[in-house]
C-alpha cells in the first residue's frame, strides 16, 4: 500500500476517536435522517422541532430533549432506547446502536452547539455606512 494511503487510513480510524461528537457534523444528520419527518416546524409532533439545536434544547411537551452531561436522563436518549414509550422513531425500526452512541457521547461531552460557525451565512449590512 502506498504510504499516503496508509496514513489516510490511520487518520480515518483515529480522528473520530479523538474528536468529540459534534452537533453539526454528527448529531444533526442523524436527527435529520430519522426524526425530522415528524419533528420539524411544519409538523411539530409533541411540540418538538428537531431541525435546530435550539429546538432540540427547548424540547417538546415533556420539556428539554437533553440534559447536558447526562445522557441517561435526556429525553432523546430515553425515547430512542425505548426507556420511555413510545420508542422513537415512532413506528419505525430503532436506530443503529452506533448512532445512538454518537448522540449519547455528544450529550455526555456537554452537548455543545457548534452549528453557528459553519451554519450562519456571513451577513453584511445592505447599505454601507459612511466611514466615521
Ligand atoms: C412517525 C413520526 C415520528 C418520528 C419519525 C419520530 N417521532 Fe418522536 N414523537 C412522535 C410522536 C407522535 C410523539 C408524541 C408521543 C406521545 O406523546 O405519546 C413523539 C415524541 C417524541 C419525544 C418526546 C417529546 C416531548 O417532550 O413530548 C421525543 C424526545 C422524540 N419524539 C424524539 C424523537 C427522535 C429522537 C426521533 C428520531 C430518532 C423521533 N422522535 C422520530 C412522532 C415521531
Amino acid at each position: 500500500m502506498h504510504i499516503r494511503t496508509w496514513i489516510l487510513c490511520l487518520l480515518a480510524v483515529a480522528v473520530p476517536c479523538l474528536a468529540d461528537s459534534s452537533y453539526y457534523r454528527d448529531v444533526r444528520p442523524i436527527l435529520q435522517k430519522n426524526c425530522q419527518g415528524c419533528h420539524q416546524p411544519a409538523s411539530r409532533m409533541s411540540d418538538l422541532d428537531l431541525t435546530t439545536y435550539a429546538g432540540l434544547k427547548k424540547g417538546g411537551k415533556r420539556g428539554p430533549s437533553f440534559i447536558a452531561g447526562d445522557p441517561a436522563t435526556s429525553a432523546v436518549i430515553q425515547f430512542m432506547t425505548g426507556a420511555q414509550k413510545p420508542p422513537m422513531p415512532l413506528g419505525q425500526p430503532m436506530l443503529a446502536p452506533a448512532d445512538v452512541e454518537i448522540i449519547r457521547e455528544w450529550i455526555k461531552a456537554g452537548a455543545k452547539d457548534d452549528s453557528h460557525a459553519k451554519n450562519s451565512p456571513t451577513r453584511r449590512p445592505s447599505t454601507s455606512r459612511p466611514p466615521s
